[in-house]
């Protein structure tokens, strides 16, 4: 007996078939393109290390350039002191710092992050056996969500190299700006302690005339106050005492 193709048994029938069908195509999709997904974040991570650092170079092989150049060593955050037990090739911040026996919340959280780990993954610039430069994982709240970056210091512990973020929910045109390597190549050079050894970046409509003040100074972005606020809570809160400041103290004892 010929079916009803009009019947509600049937037209439910082929509706469920078929999204079970559309499921199960998205879903091994999704799985057979996470390696690749993981291998490129990965890579556009390590792009950005480089870019921070100064090296990076367009169309070159960025795993040869950062396993040439760049070291990477795992420290304790509150001490700044390195640390051996810490496996690089697997350790992840955002997820240690909300395991409460390799993380804490925050009192105090300008940046918005909520919990800090204990450890901290660095990537260290080396020339001729020396660091150079030391790159710093960053992260903190803009005005739609965490933005991911890395901030590159001068082994002088004050001095800062590079600025780059990698992941953020930005608006296109307003706070995205805060991937633009021209705004980012503003911050190199710029000197964020002040006299008490105090971070005090601030994002400023106009950059005062006196060099000294002009140090701690970076051109907002326009119409993304917001964002730009979300920048300098961000750098100032690692480059402090609960973030990364032991350990460029340490670093700068060592020049
Ligand atoms: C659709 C939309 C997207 C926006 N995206 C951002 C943004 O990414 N960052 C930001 O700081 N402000 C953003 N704003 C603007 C803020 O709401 C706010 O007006 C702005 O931060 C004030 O900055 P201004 O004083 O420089 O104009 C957005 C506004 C709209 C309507």
């Amino acid at each position: 007996m010929a079916k009803n193709k009009e019947s509600t048994s049937f037209v439910v029938t082929v509706a469920v078939v078929l999204s079970l069908v559309c499921a199960t195509l998205v879903s091994l999709a999704a799985i057979s393109l996470k390696p690749i997904q993981d291998v490129n974040a990965a890579k556009e991570k390590k792009k950005n290390i480089l870019m921070a650092a100064g090296i990076y170079q367009e169309g070159g092989d960025i795993e040869a350039l950062f396993n040439d150049n760049i070291e990477v060593i795992a420290i304790e955050i509150p001490s700044g002191a390195a640390a051996s037990d810490i496996d690089v090739s697997t350790f992840d911040a955002v997820k240690a710092a909300k395991d409460p026996n390799k993380g804490q919340a925050l009192a105090h959280d300008p940046a918005k992050i909520g919990y800090i780990a204990n450890h901290a993954l660095v990537y260290q610039l080396v020339e001729a056996g020396r660091v150079e430069k030391v790159i710093l994982p960053i992260r903190g709240y803009g005005l739609w969500g965490t933005m991911f970056g890395f901030l590159a210091m001068n082994k002088d512990g004050k001095t800062v190299e590079g600025l780059t973020f990698y992941e953020h929910k930005e608006t296109p045109g307003l706070g995205a700006e805060i991937a633009n390597p021209d705004w980012q190549a503003t911050w190199v050079g710029k000197q964020p302690y002040d006299a008490n050894n105090i971070p005090k970046m601030s994002l400023v409509k106009s950059i005062s005339s006196d060099p000294i003040v002009a140090g701690h100074q970076v051109d907002t972005l326009a119409g993304a106050t917001l964002t730009s606020r979300g920048v300098e809570a961000t750098v100032n809160f690692w480059l402090g005492e609960q973030g990364y400041g032991p350990y460029l103290n340490q670093l700068a004892s060592q020049e």
